[in-house]
């Protein structure tokens, strides 16, 4: 792909289930923050803020509550080096978004900015896994995160330990239409 430096990296950016155990550095994380920050919301509203959990024993307990003896499949996480928590606080403006239109902005927004960071890391050669399973009472309890935030998305972070393999995608035929949806 030459000259599609974006579109290269789209392509490159994957799940990332293994890590090495080299820590990242802050000021990396940052950078890929700094993307995030940048992202787009519903009229401005900003609704994310982050932790980052690098401290070894916090690091372990977080990946303990993304899965349970029934629930397993985010075993993986206990070799992440870091994780990023994604808050984000119910707005009146996310309440309108909500009532009016049926929607969560305030989701919307907050994917953006995990993708924004997420990409931001494939650029920084580091591999990311955006979780949504996981236990919300028990993270806020062991970060001390205030009632009046929700804890919307996790993110590991760190370098990679596995191969690059081809990703599964609908081909762009079976998704888009022009114009109209329907005959
Ligand atoms: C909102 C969201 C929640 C996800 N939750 C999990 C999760 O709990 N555990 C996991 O291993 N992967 C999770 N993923 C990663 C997806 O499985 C992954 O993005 C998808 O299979 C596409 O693969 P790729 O990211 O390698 O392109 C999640 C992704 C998103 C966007």
């Amino acid at each position: 792909m030459p000259n599609q430096p974006f579109l290269q990296l789209a392509t490159t950016r994957r799940s990332v289930r293994r890590y090495q155990q080299r820590p990242v550095p802050r000021q990396v994380l940052e950078r890929c923050l700094e993307a995030a920050r940048l992202a787009p919301s519903a009229m401005n509203a900003q609704p994310c803020s982050y932790i980052l959990v690098d401290d070894p024993v916090l690091r372990d307990a977080v990946a303990r509550f993304t899965f349970n003896a029934i629930v397993s499949f985010n075993r993986w996480t206990l070799s992440a080096p870091a994780f990023l928590v994604v808050l984000n606080r119910s707005s009146s403006l996310a309440r309108v978004g909500a009532t009016l239109q049926g929607r969560s902005w305030q989701q919307v927004d907050t994917g953006l900015a995990a993708a924004h960071f997420c990409l931001q890391a494939a650029e920084e050669g580091l591999g990311t896994c955006i979780l949504g399973w996981f236990g919300e009472q028990r993270i806020k309890r062991l970060l001390r995160i205030r009632r009046e935030y929700r804890v919307a998305l996790l993110v590991t972070v760190g370098y990679s330990a596995e191969e690059p393999c081809v990703k599964e995608r609908k081909l762009l035929s079976a998704i888009l239409r022009y114009n109209r949806e329907g005959e």
